[in-house]
């Protein structure tokens, strides 16, 4: 994938999490318009790739490029840089007490000094396009899962970021409601011009709305190109991930290895 201008840019980079290196050797080039879709195994350092892209995870190693530029250091651009990312966590991270409206107003209130009509008025634009104007002033628990997590979409959306990542947005969603969010995604992502990066395991979902794919296994890139190239790629790592199954050249279960589920011993250190 190449372009002038990409949106996101990693060249070499390494990300170090407590002391031991999660991915090493990654680059990728993400082009404005595109979805991508980040798959890999549990524990593969997903969620540890978008953290280096919000500048919460400095690289190691290498150059992280975010609108054409390296991730900054000083901590002013860097919520400068973050107003550009619209970015939605796994769960919804909605406040429980307030309304659906007032959840996505929250980032509005936040980062800028416009007048309450002007906010109602965005908040309203916002749940119209994850369709959801009539669930305005209902509160998360009223909702379902899937409703939830539109509103979550609307308020990732909020600022009018050009670069969207969401890090496993299905998970908890039954088929349909992860069909609804997908296919959300990627109207909103081609209807308001945005870049969009999903990290997920739910390939099936998501393979046949993204227009890149890349796998991370192994603490690095062991796939990257077309979604079609995915699913007839030979490579035995890519086909036990697709497969999901145990036994392979990925690691069910090494400790220290990479793509190692924590032992109970640690996680009580
Ligand atoms: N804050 C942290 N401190 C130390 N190690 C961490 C931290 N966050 C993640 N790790 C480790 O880094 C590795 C990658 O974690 P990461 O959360 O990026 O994986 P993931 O691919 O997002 O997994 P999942 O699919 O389960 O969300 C794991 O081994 C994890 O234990
Ligand atoms: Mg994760």
């Amino acid at each position: 994938m190449t372009n002038d201008n990409p949106i996101v840019r990693l060249e070499g980079v390494r990300l170090d999490r407590g002391g031991r290196t999660v991915l090493r050797d990654i680059s990728l080039d993400v082009p404005q318009g595109r979805v991508v879709a980040v798959l890999g195994p549990s524990g593969s350092g997903k969620s540890t790739l978008l953290a280096a892209l919000t500048g919460e995870l400095p690289a190691a190693a290498g150059t992280v490029e975010v609108f054409g530029r390296p991730i900054p250091d000083r901590r002013r651009e860097l919520l400068e840089l973050r107003k550009g990312i619209g970015v939605m966590l796994q769960g919804n991270g909605l406040l429980t007490d307030l309304t659906a409206a007032e959840n996505v107003a929250l980032p509005l209130r936040t980062h800028t000094t416009l007048p309450k009509p002007v906010i109602d008025r965005l908040v309203r634009m916002k749940l119209h396009a994850v369709g959801l104007r009539a669930a305005a002033d209902a509160f998360p628990r009223e909702l379902s899962g899937g409703m939830a997590r539109r509103v979550a979409l609307a308020r990732a959306l909020a600022l009018d970021p050009p670069l969207m990542i969401y890090d496993e947005p299905l998970t908890g969603l039954d088929p349909i409601a992860s069909g609804v969010v997908m296919a959300l995604v990627r109207r909103l992502n081609d209807t308001l011009g945005l870049t969009s990066i999903v990290v997920t395991h739910h390939v099936h979902e998501t393979l046949p709305v993204a227009d890149h794919a890349i796998v991370i296994a192994n603490g690095g890139i062991v796939f990257s190109g077309s979604p079609d190239a995915l699913e007839t790629s030979a490579d035995p790592l890519v086909r036990q991930f697709l497969r999901g199954e145990p036994d392979g050249p990925i690691p069910f279960d090494s400790p220290g290895g990479f793509g190692a589920a924590p032992r109970p011993a640690e996680e009580t250190a």
